[in-house]
């Protein structure tokens, strides 16, 4: 079917096909050309869907300081970065250390025979196998990048007869799904030819499962933090001394370490920055979060991804976590907005998106808790909130300026912003 006929099928499913067709048409690029571009990004696409793009500005990092995009549809989100961002800019900023910068992807594999037949050769495998991918990798290593290691690991004791070739890669600035996978099927087929062609090893089976990156990358990791004295805290709330707020922040950051329910939103929380800026930047924020999550698992129990000390007057607070993330390739050049995003942060190497997404991670943390620990987080959300309350009720323009006016001082409410336009409309 052409796009048209699939937009019609759809639009046939609802009640009002017409309306349908035309809204859905309505999202459609008015250039022709970008159109198709966006078509061709994915498959069966019948129009395309909207996020708000906005800006952090003030997000001082190594001082250095940035005006970062995100791409974000939840309310308070932005706010929350661009207020954490301005507060710790007047404080020396965020500092930020990638502490490694390495990626992998492994060949499943069975094998009936014993684990030390394999391993013996495995020099000679490692230079079949470097051999057979030089010509995908020559490009990598002229920008410094390649196969950093390789290793046969033995996994029977786990699931009979399961063993991995794991290899280490370094993909520079881009994220390198593709340049990972493509060097994994050619060492699965590498593999099985060295286990079919070596004499003493042709006798038993080796079966290649399955080749991929992992989206673990627990060796690309980056941490971020920010640091001051704790009595610069004093005028954080009036109704609490430095001490107390730095307290009661550091018992929410243990609560999180303690208690996955809390672990779960606490991590969200950094998560809302991060993904944010993964999206207007290009970047796979469903492989950022998947091994963020399994990072904070890594002791065994799901944790807080944030740590921090207090120690001789001072307050550190740091996030470290993996995150894999590219500026060149995949969507990053081909998305004319992904393309500005990183233009506007003045086109960072994968290093320097690293830093920057994580310290939007850690001011979005910040200011979640902050809030929570002082007035609570529904005052500032609900205000920010109450454009989008306020056009479910379909308010004019004018009926939002005396809106946001009379919310300035009383609680914002679903109801209390009905009742407040209902009266409105009848005067
Ligand atoms: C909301 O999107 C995120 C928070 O719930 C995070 C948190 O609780 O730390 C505010």
């Amino acid at each position: 079917m052409s796009k048209t006929q699939k937009l019609d099928l759809i639009a046939a499913q609802l009640s009002d096909p017409v309306s349908v067709s035309g809204t859905m048409r309505s999202f459609w690029h008015p250039q022709a050309e970008m159109q198709k571009l966006f078509d061709e990004f994915s498959e069966n696409t019948i129009t395309n869907y909207f996020f708000p793009y906005g800006i952090a500005p003030n997000v001082l990092i190594n001082g250095k300081m940035h005006m970062v995009p995100m791409v974000i549809e939840e309310s308070s989100v932005i706010a929350a970065a661009a207020n954490s961002a301005k507060y710790w800019a007047e404080k020396g900023g965020f500092h930020s250390e990638v502490l490694s910068f390495v990626k992998n992807g492994q060949v499943h594999f069975t094998w009936d025979g014993p684990f030390e037949a394999l391993h013996s050769g495995f020099n000679e495998l490692e230079r079949q196998l470097r051999k057979r991918t030089s010509g995908i990798t020559a490009n990598m290593e002229q920008r410094g990048g390649g196969v950093i290691s390789m290793e046969l690991i033995d996994l029977s004791h786990k699931l009979p007869h399961y063993y991995q070739l794991s290899v280490r890669f370094d993909t520079r600035d881009s994220m390198g799904a593709n340049f990972i996978n493509s060097c994994l099927e050619e060492y699965a087929a590498g593999l099985k030819d060295y286990a079919e062609s070596t004499p003493g090893l042709s006798g038993w089976n080796l079966e290649v499962v399955m080749s991929i990156l992992s989206n673990y990358t627990p060796e690309c990791l980056v941490k971020v933090w920010v640091e001051s004295d704790i009595n610069c805290f004093k005028d954080i709330d009036s109704g609490l001394s430095g001490e107390d707020f730095v307290r009661r922040f550091e018992m929410a950051v243990n609560i999180a370490k303690v208690d996955v329910n809390r672990a779960v939103t606490h991590n969200k929380g950094i998560f809302n920055g991060i993904d944010a800026v993964a999206l207007a930047t290009g970047n796979d924020f469903r492989a950022i979060e998947a091994s963020g999550h399994a990072w904070a698992a890594r002791n065994g129990q799901y944790e807080g991804l944030t740590d921090i000390k207090l120690e001789n007057g001072r307050f550190e607070y740091s996030l470290t976590l993996p995150l894999s993330i590219g500026t060149v390739g995949g969507l990053t050049s081909l998305h004319p907005m992904a393309k500005l995003s990183l233009n506007l942060l003045k086109d960072p190497s994968a290093a320097e998106l690293m830093q920057i997404a994580a310290v939007i991670g850690l001011a979005n943390n910040f200011s979640a808790l902050k809030s929570l620990t002082t007035r609570g987080i529904q005052v500032g959300h609900m205000k920010m909130h109450l454009l989008n309350i306020l056009n479910v009720y379909k308010a004019t323009d004018y009926e939002k300026a005396l809106a946001v006016e009379h919310f300035k001082h009383h609680k914002v409410s679903h109801k209390a912003a009905d009742e407040f336009l209902t009266a409105l409309r009848n005067e």
